[in-house]
């Protein structure tokens, strides 16, 4: 009896070691992840700590708890965590600038970076003074977006909220901010809350399942700016993006059918949707062809035998015959 009940907590006592264990690699390579991530910071334009205008994070929680709070939530809150940047700032004064001043004022809001008074492109610059340093974000003055006074926080909130939704009796529903990436909402949402321009075409009868939640705007396009036109993350001849989902399109192919590897999938698809099967950019399969093979048919003289006379109802379906129309290992005509 006495010795079961040893088997028992020591079973018990192996179990919670376990945990701990597995808790605390957990959380070390959390930690670890974030810091070869943050290694790609620009940590030369991060400022020393041993500063005396700087008072550190604990000193703005006296009086800034729900701040604080949020914050506690983001990624930034770990930096302290990581060796690399124990002597330099980071915490709140990284992003509101020194406190002392301000401190010393009583909390004096003349003396500190407030974001409210920041116009779009100075508030990026005070994050892009690290973020830049990432290949996904030094283009980011390169894009639409920044030209358009499109900011990081626009986007971004360095103090993720949550908001009561709704009472029911005695409980009160929180729904947190999504805090993937620190957005101020999900996607689409966000996206469409300024592009609602856009949201048509995901309801046309063909379509990707943007707004039913199966992908996002972000799997084709680039919201912090790039090379490419419209921010997306294609690459010429290569489509990336589109290809990372649609494998077989690929490529590299004996026989290539040229716009696909010039111009890419856009050539011939509509990216977000269309009316069209297929999300092609016309009703039809042959007069998508038409467009540029204009010299195979015998419209002009439509009473010549003609492998290709479109008076005859089985040659107007191109497809049938050009079956590999993205390209052919077998077929420099693309019929298999
Ligand atoms: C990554 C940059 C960043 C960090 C780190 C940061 N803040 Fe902020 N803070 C902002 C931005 C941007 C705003 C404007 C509102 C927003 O975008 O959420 C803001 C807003 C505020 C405000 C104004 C109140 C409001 O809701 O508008 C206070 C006060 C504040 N921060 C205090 C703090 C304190 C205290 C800390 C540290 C515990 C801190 N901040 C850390 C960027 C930052
Ligand atoms: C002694 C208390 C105190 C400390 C410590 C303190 N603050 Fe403040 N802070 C205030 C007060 C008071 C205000 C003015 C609030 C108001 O008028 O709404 C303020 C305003 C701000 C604002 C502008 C918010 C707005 O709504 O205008 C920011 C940003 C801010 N503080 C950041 C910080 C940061 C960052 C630190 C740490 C470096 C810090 N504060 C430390 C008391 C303090
Ligand atoms: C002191 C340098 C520094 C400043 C200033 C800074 N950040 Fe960061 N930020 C980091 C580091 C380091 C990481 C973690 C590595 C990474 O994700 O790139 C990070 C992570 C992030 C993330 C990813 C969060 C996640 O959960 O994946 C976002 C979004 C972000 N920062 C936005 C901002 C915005 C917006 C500002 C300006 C208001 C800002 N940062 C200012 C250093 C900084
Ligand atoms: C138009 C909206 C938008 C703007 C403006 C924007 N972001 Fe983002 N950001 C996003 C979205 C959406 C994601 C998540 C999807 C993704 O990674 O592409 C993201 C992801 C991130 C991440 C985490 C993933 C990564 O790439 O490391 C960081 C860090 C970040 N943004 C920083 C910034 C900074 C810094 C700025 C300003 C220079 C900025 N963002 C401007 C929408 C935006
Ligand atoms: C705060 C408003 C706002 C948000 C949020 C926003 N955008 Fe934009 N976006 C703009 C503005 C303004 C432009 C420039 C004018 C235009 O082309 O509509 C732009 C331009 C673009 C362009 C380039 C268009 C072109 O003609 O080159 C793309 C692509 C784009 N945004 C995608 C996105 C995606 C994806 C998201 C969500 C992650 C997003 N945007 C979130 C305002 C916003
Ligand atoms: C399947 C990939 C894909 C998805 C998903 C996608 N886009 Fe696009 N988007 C593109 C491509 C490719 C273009 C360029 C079209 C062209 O050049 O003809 C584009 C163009 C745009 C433009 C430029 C204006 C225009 O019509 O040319 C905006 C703005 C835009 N997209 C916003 C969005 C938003 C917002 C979302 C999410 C709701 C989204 N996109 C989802 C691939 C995509
Ligand atoms: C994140 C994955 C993803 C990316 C990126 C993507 N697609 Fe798709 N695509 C899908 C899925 C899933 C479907 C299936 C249709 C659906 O959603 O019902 C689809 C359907 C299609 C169809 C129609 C197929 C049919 O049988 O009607 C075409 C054409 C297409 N995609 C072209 C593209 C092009 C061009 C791009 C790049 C601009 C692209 N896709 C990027 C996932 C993706
Ligand atoms: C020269 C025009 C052209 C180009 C360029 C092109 N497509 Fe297509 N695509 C078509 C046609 C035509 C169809 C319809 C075939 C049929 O009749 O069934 C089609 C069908 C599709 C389908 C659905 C049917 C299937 O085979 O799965 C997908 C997905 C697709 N294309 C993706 C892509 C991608 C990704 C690219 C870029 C790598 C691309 N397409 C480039 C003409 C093109
Ligand atoms: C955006 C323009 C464009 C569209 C649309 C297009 N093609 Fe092509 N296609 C080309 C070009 C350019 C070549 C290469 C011609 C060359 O090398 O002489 C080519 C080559 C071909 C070839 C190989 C024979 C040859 O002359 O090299 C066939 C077969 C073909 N296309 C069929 C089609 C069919 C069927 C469609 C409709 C589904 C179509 N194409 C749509 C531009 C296009
Ligand atoms: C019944 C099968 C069939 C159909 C349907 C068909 N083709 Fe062809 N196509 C062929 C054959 C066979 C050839 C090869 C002719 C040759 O090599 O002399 C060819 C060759 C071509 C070529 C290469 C250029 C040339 O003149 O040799 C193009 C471009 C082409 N077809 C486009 C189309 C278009 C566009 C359609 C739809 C309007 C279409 N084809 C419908 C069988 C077909």
């Amino acid at each position: 009896m006495l010795k079961s009940n040893w088997i028992k907590l020591a079973l018990l006592g192996s179990f919670v070691f376990l945990l701990l264990t597995w808790f605390i690699s957990g959380s070390l390579t959390r930690i670890e992840g974030l810091a070869a991530e943050s290694d790609q910071i620009n940590m030369a334009a991060v400022p020393d700590a041993n500063n005396d205008d700087y008072v550190g994070t604990e000193t703005c929680k006296a009086c800034h708890e729900d701040q604080f709070k949020s914050f506690e939530k983001t990624k930034h809150s770990k930096l302290s965590k990581i060796d690399s940047w124990k002597d330099k700032v980071q915490g709140c004064e990284s992003c509101h600038g020194p406190g002392k001043a301000h401190v010393e004022g009583g909390g004096d809001k003349t003396k500190i970076i407030n974001f409210k008074n920041l116009d779009p492109k100075t508030a990026s610059d005070t994050c892009l003074a690290c973020h830049e340093g990432k290949e996904t974000h030094n283009n980011f003055r390169r894009g639409e977006h920044w030209r358009n006074d499109i900011g990081c926080t626009q986007c971004h909130s360095a103090h993720p909220k949550s908001e009561p939704v709704a009472e029911s009796g005695s409980m009160t529903l929180i729904k947190e901010q999504p805090t993937t990436a620190m957005l101020k909402q999900g996607e689409p949402q966000l996206c469409l809350s300024c592009h609602n321009e856009q949201k048509s075409q995901f309801t046309k009868p063909f379509h990707h399942k943007v707004l039913e939640g199966t992908m996002k705007c972000t799997d084709c396009h680039n919201a912090h700016g790039g090379f490419e036109s419209k921010q997306t993350k294609l690459a010429v001849g290569a489509d990336i993006a589109c290809i990372k989902c649609h494998s077989n399109k690929a490529g590299p192919f004996v026989f290539e059918h040229a716009p696909a590897k010039l111009e890419g999938c856009t050539a011939c698809h509509i990216p977000h949707g269309s009316s069209n099967p297929k999300m092609l950019k016309r009703p039809s399969v042959r007069q998508l062809c038409f467009e540029c093979h204009t010299g195979i048919t015998e419209e002009l003289s439509p009473q010549a035998p003609s492998l290709h006379n479109q008076a005859q109802v089985r040659y107007q379906n191109c497809t049938v015959c050009h079956s590999a129309i993205h390209g052919s290992n077998s077929s420099n005509r693309f019929f298999r």
